[in-house]
């Protein structure tokens, strides 16, 4: 029982060696999504945390294992969607993005759920959802693209 307990210890103290990038890129904010201040207050609450470069990074996330999947979460969040710089992207991807923010919403996939699980006040309402969705479909009309 002692070895087990010495050895686990050493595998987590091991495992604290591991150290993801935590940052914060700064972002001109000139590029920053622009939206009224309604959707901007969703947008900041429920997804900045992995879609902006202003994630908050919770004590926790400085621990492994945590340290892994939440630098994980954020790095492919930044990736595949950043409000940070939002006006950097080109039309089309920009009506993909909304496409898709649209779908995530309406099938409750975002925010993740391993999230809302810790930060409980990011959860979507349903108006919440229904102010999103309102707002993705405006800008994809601005972009030209109807949606029904
Ligand atoms: C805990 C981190 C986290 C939060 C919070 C979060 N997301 Fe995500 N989001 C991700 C990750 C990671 C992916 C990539 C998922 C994948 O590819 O499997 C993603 C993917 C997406 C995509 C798909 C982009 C694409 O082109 O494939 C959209 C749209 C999206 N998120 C919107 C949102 C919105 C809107 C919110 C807030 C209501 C939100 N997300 C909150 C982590 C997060």
């Amino acid at each position: 029982m002692k070895t087990y307990l010495i050895v686990l210890s050493v595998v987590i103290l091991a495992m604290q060696l591991i150290r993801p990038e935590r940052t914060n890129p700064t972002a001109d904010k000139a590029l920053e999504i622009q939206t009224d201040p309604k959707v901007m207050k969703i947008l900041k609450r429920s997804c900045y945390d992995c879609h902006s470069n202003e994630t908050k990074w919770p004590v926790y996330s400085a621990i492994a294992p945590f340290s892994w999947t939440i630098a994980s979460h954020v790095d492919t969040g930044r990736e595949v969607l950043n409000y940070s710089t939002w006006k950097q992207l080109d039309d089309n991807t920009k009506v993909k993005k909304l496409q898709r923010t649209i779908q995530t919403i309406g099938t409750g996939v975002m925010p993740l759920p391993s999230y809302t699980w810790i930060h409980k006040d990011a959860k979507l309402t349903k108006a919440d959802r229904e102010l999103l969705h309102q707002w993705a479909k405006k800008e994809l009309g601005k972009l030209g693209v109807k949606v029904f």
